[in-house]
């Protein structure tokens, strides 16, 4: 492994390669489903940053992109619980969702709290759809009843990392997604 934030992987789960293969397949299912619809495409910040930029790219119709920023409070390791989402939703799009067939775009999904919130957040602008497309699945018992539409890859109930995802916001700009060694968290 090519530099010293590897240390602290446990193994790599996917490579770039396998990254760049999988997110060209979504890429052109969204495109086939999408044809002649000019989606907005919103990517949750700040988790989905890499695999935004890499869908657009892979997704070869008209579109458009938006972020939202989601703060979710609590435990540094697991999912909180509580989702803070402020302010007029059209403002932070920076483009009215009225009408739109809206993609969200997430990095993982977990408790699917934060999807869960900002979709029925972005339902009450009367959008003509709302789909979501997960990076990653997270295998886990989920109170929430909430599917992915689209999704890359499944995952185990372990600590992933890089490719976007962070732990105290570190390991983001990793190339590959991997699980972090449990002594690098365990004191959260
Ligand atoms: C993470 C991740 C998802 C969310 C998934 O975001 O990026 O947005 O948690 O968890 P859930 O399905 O249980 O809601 P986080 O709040 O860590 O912010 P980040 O995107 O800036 O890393």
């Amino acid at each position: 492994m090519e530099n010293n934030m590897s240390k602290d992987i446990e193994k790599i789960l996917f490579s770039e390669e396998q990254l760049k293969n999988r997110v060209k397949e979504v890429g052109a299912e969204i495109s086939r489903d999408y044809r002649d619809k000019n989606p907005l495409l919103v990517g949750i910040l700040k988790g989905s940053i890499v695999f935004m930029a890499d869908l657009i790219r892979a997704v070869d119709i008209p579109c458009q992109i938006a972020f939202l920023s989601v703060r979710s409070y609590g435990l540094k390791a697991a999912s909180s619980g509580k989702i803070d989402m402020d302010g007029d939703i059209d403002y932070a799009l920076g483009t009215r969702a009225e009408g739109r067939h809206i993609i969200l775009v997430e990095d993982i999904l977990d408790t699917a709290l934060t999807l869960n919130t900002v979709s029925n957040r972005i339902k009450e602008l009367n959008p003509a759809s709302v789909k979501i497309c997960a990076l990653l699945d997270k295998q886990v018992q989920r109170n929430i009843d909430l599917l992915a539409d689209y999704k890359c890859f499944d995952v185990e109930n372990e600590f992933v990392v890089g490719y976007g995802l962070d732990y105290a916001q570190n390991y983001r700009n990793l190339p590959y997604i991997g699980v972090l060694k449990r002594e690098v968290y365990s004191g959260d």
